[in-house]
């Protein structure tokens, strides 16, 4: 048993902070293995802490493989990837990246509503292929004054609503219950809601409860003027209905971050000029990676010092 414990690393991250956790750790790194399942299973026996993103999670093999674990520390806010119950059961310790993503995320969403309405991309397409001296872009959406609805008012929620209002947007959302400190419109179903909206934002968790809840229902309430962007996650839309209500324009468009298979994407997207897709990197800066990288270095430094954890989950 090696004195320092032993962290499984799923993901690279930005070399400060993977210095500094070779300078305490030993660090087993998984992304970098050949053959990653042999690699798990011979280093398994010294694991204690595993650090792995909100995508990735850790799944029940993952964690029955682990028999020394002590701390999932995730590189995100997501644990609908994670087996918590079973984390639960064996008392592993959970801890997130609160906080620290929730502009970026804001900012994923506010970036993806303009390129999609304002065909940023398509523009951007248009002037590398030298199409403008053969003609025009069609007209695109005027953004300023739309009706936008949020599905999920959490923090990322709250900081989405808080940058639509620069852009007069009238909004609206949609949670398991209201919230009495905002002044937002609460609109009490998902369908409802987006039969009010021009633009619908996806800012909700994972998870059993919101798994394909942007259904075929919803898709079409919103309808052909609508605009679905999703910086959630993928689960939650019906992502063959939306795929079918975009090909045949029952839908207006779409800006996404993420999907339900990642890194797989639909092919029938990749066409579409009225969809901007993002290989998910709604939190993929530099400033805001490495402040989630702080954080889960000080709930691991708190964990093993036996103290209380900064961002736990469980
Ligand atoms: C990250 C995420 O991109 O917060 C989450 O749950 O999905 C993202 O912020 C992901 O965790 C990559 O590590």
């Amino acid at each position: 048993m090696p004195t320092r414990p032993t962290i499984l690393l799923m993901q690279p991250f930005l070399k400060q902070i993977e210095t500094k956790l070779d300078e305490t750790y030993e660090v087993e790194r998984v992304f970098a293995a050949q053959d990653r399942k042999a690699f798990i299973a011979k280093a398994a026996p010294n694991v204690r802490g595993l650090v792995t993103g909100g995508a990735l999670g850790a799944p029940s093999a993952l964690i029955d493989a682990l028999p020394k674990l002590e701390i999932i520390a995730v590189n995100g806010i997501g644990t609908d990837a994670i087996d918590l119950d079973l984390a639960r059961r064996r008392g592993i310790h959970v801890t997130t990246t609160p906080n620290v993503l929730t502009d970026d995320v804001a900012d994923m969403a506010m970036g993806l509503i303009l390129a999609t309405l304002r065909q940023l991309c398509t523009g951007d397409r248009f002037v590398r292929g030298g199409r403008w001296p053969k003609g025009n872009l069609p007209l695109a959406r005027k953004v300023t004054g739309k009706r936008l609805g949020i599905l999920g008012l959490g923090r990322v929620g709250r900081a989405i609503a808080r940058r639509a209002e620069a852009f007069d947007m009238a909004i609206a959302y949609t949670d398991i219950r209201a919230f009495p400190d905002v002044r937002y419109r609460y609109i009490a179903t998902l369908e409802d809601l987006a039969k009010e909206s021009d633009v619908l934002v996806v800012a909700a968790s994972g998870g059993a409860n919101s798994q394909r809840i942007v259904n075929q229902r919803v898709l079409d309430a919103l309808g052909a003027d609508g605009v679905l962007i999703n910086v959630g996650r993928g689960s939650i839309v019906d992502e063959h209905a939306l795929v079918t209500a975009l090909a045949e324009g029952r839908l207006g468009g779409a800006g996404l971050d993420v999907f339900s298979d990642e890194p797989k994407v639909p092919e029938q997207l990749w066409p579409m000029n009225n969809v901007v897709l993002q290989p998910h990197q709604a939190s993929a800066t530099i400033e805001t990676r490495l402040e989630m990288g702080e954080l889960i270095l000080s709930n691991l430094a708190a964990h093993f010092a036996g103290q209380a954890l900064l961002t736990p989950v469980i």
